[in-house]
């Protein structure tokens, strides 16, 4: 510290090397894994967990994780929210924080989340504000938390103009991909879990959209019974499509974590479109829906600009519909709202609409400037509606 006698000013140095890395766990029924991580000492001295999940996960999931911890001498109490996307929000992170104050949960507990992506941005959320941050674990139990929502530090909640509006990047201290999970998930949620899987190949990855034009019918017959040789199969391809999908968000995190240089942008690959629908239709469309609109949507517009062929967009359309996704905006939803809800989006500058494009299949646009978004102007956007 240093002291400037003319105007009383003291420079408070806080430099800090912060090392914010952590291991990401992918395998079938990872209880145990997380027990013996407790054990072991993943989160220090740490006894009291506050295990956030959602009504429908909790019987699944939860339950069975609380006993195993309590068993294991660890103090566990678990705070349900309703599940669905209308419940990410502000309410239900002050209802979260005064029920873990209410049971005595202070600044010497850690939240695990145990759920899809709604409870892992809202558990994370308030582990990073509760007594000034707790330490967090995710355990992703949907297709789409392990594509994407509980891996990156991304954390949120949605307010009514927009979703994930409100949040902070905050890191989990491990996340455990349980691809079993996925085999209890309703099948409209792993088809919505795929849109952010198709994005990532469409991002950065061609060998890995051509196995998942092969097999996705494989992902898809997971919840259906099968013999142990059948099961083998799938379990194969369910850890693959897993690991890709950390391997590609990681090469992009890991480069650009906080979105300062722009190249986290690419991550957000269909969602100006995706999350303009997802809002307007008021939460009808699940969020790997609405990001399959997108998706499209980009892909026609890019192919409009040169950066895709026809046959490209061909394939993209293809994929989606292969795995049960809308690729086109509902009728019923009004372009004009629409249209306005695109100014909302957070990749806006200096009141510009900003896309990010992919180039062919497996690649991202960059621009000349350096950067990975463009202006589109409302009337290549109408020419696409
Ligand atoms: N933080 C990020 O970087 C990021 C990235 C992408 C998406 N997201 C967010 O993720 C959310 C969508 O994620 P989601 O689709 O996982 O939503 P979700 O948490 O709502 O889960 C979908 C539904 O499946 C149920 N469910 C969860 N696991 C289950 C299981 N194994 N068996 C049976 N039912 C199960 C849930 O109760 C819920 O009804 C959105 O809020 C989106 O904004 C965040």
């Amino acid at each position: 510290m240093c002291y400037d006698e003319a105007m009383s000013n003291f420079h408070v140095s806080l430099k800090k090397v912060v090392d914010d890395s952590y291991d990401i766990a992918i395998g079938a029924d990872l209880f145990e894994t997380l027990k013996a991580d407790l054990c072991h000492g993943l989160m220090g001295k740490i006894r009291r967990f506050a295990i956030i999940t959602d009504d429908l996960v909790k019987p699944l999931y939860a339950d069975g994780i609380a006993s195993l911890l309590s068993e294991a001498g660890f103090e566990t109490e678990i705070f349900t929210i309703p599940h669905g996307e209308k419940n990410k929000t502000r309410e239900k992170k002050a209802w979260l924080e005064d029920a873990m104050l209410s049971k005595g949960f202070r600044r010497d507990c850690a939240v695990i989340a145990v759920g899809g992506g709604v409870v892992t941005d809202l558990a994370g959320f308030t582990a990073g504000t509760f007594g000034r941050g707790v330490p967090f674990l995710n355990y992703a139990t949907t297709l789409l938390a392990a594509a994407d929502a509980s891996v990156g530090g991304k954390t949120a909640v949605d307010t009514p103009l927009a979703t994930n509006l409100i949040g902070l990047f905050y890191q989990p201290k491990k996340v455990y991909i349980d691809v079993k999970a996925w085999e209890t998930l309703p099948e409209r949620e792993l088809r919505s879990g795929l849109a952010e899987t198709i994005k990532h190949a469409c991002m950065a990855d061609a060998a890995f959209f051509a196995y998942l034009e092969e097999h996705l019918d494989t992902l898809l017959s997971v919840s259906r019974p099968g013999s142990a040789q059948e099961k083998e199969v799938q379990r194969a391809v369910c850890m693959h499509i897993a690991e890709k999908n950390c391997q590609i968000k990681y090469q992009v995190v890991e480069q650009d974590e906080k979105e300062t240089s722009g190249l986290r942008e690419t991550l957000n690959l269909g969602h100006t479109v995706g999350r303009a629908v997802e809002t307007v239709s008021d939460y009808r469309l699940l969020h790997g829906e609405a990001v399959a609109i997108g998706l499209l949507f980009q892909a026609r517009l890019g192919e409009k600009s040169g950066y895709l062929s026809a046959d490209e967009v061909s394939r993209i359309k293809a994929l989606l519909e292969k795995a049960g996704l809308p690729t086109e905006i509902p009728d019923d939803i009004d372009r004009e709202t629409l249209v306005k809800k695109l100014y909302t989006d957070k990749k806006v500058r200096n009141g510009a609409i900003r896309f990010v494009f992919q180039k062919g299949i497996g690649q991202m646009m960059c621009f000349e400037d350096g950067s990975y978004a463009r202006a589109v102007s409302e009337t290549e956007v109408r020419s696409v509606l």
